[in-house]
């Protein structure tokens, strides 16, 4: 099975002109969150990635971080979960624990987790999208 086969599932986190702003969200540890993204990623055993990406669009909606699906959720009918308002912990640890479920396609969503759920806006990618833009 070749790379795109195996591909884990996906945290994109948002890091664009108002997501993990401290001035424009200020009371949120913005750092610790990809911090703490990035260690659970590396934790996981290759379960999860964690990859940084400039501004997707709903900035009104900011933090957005999408979860995007391994290739086996997706080939079970997971789709990119777009989250918004993803700032404060229980958020983060929410993510967290549904990616190392398995994520989209693969393990439901924590319920709470849910309610934050946001449209993508129209025409909205985030595969193979920018891929000159990514930070790591
Ligand atoms: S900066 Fe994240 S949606 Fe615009």
């Amino acid at each position: 099975m070749g790379a795109a086969g195996s591909r884990p599932c996906t945290l994109v986190v948002c890091r664009g002109c108002c997501c993990g702003d401290g001035r424009k969200h200020p009371g949120f540890d913005h750092d610790w969150q990809l911090a703490r993204l990035r260690a659970a990623a590396d934790a996981s055993g290759g379960a999860f990635a964690v990859r940084t990406t400039d501004c997707l669009g709903p900035c009104d909606q900011a933090n957005v971080i999408v979860v995007q699906p391994s290739a086996a959720g997706r080939r079970a009918g997971g789709r990119a979960a777009w989250v918004g308002f993803a700032m404060d912990d229980d958020c983060t640890e929410e993510i967290l624990a549904w990616a190392a479920a398995g994520g989209p396609g693969l393990a439901d969503p924590p319920t709470t987790l849910e309610l934050q759920f946001i449209d993508p806006p129209r025409g909205a990618r985030t595969r193979g999208r920018r891929q000159g833009a990514v930070r790591k």
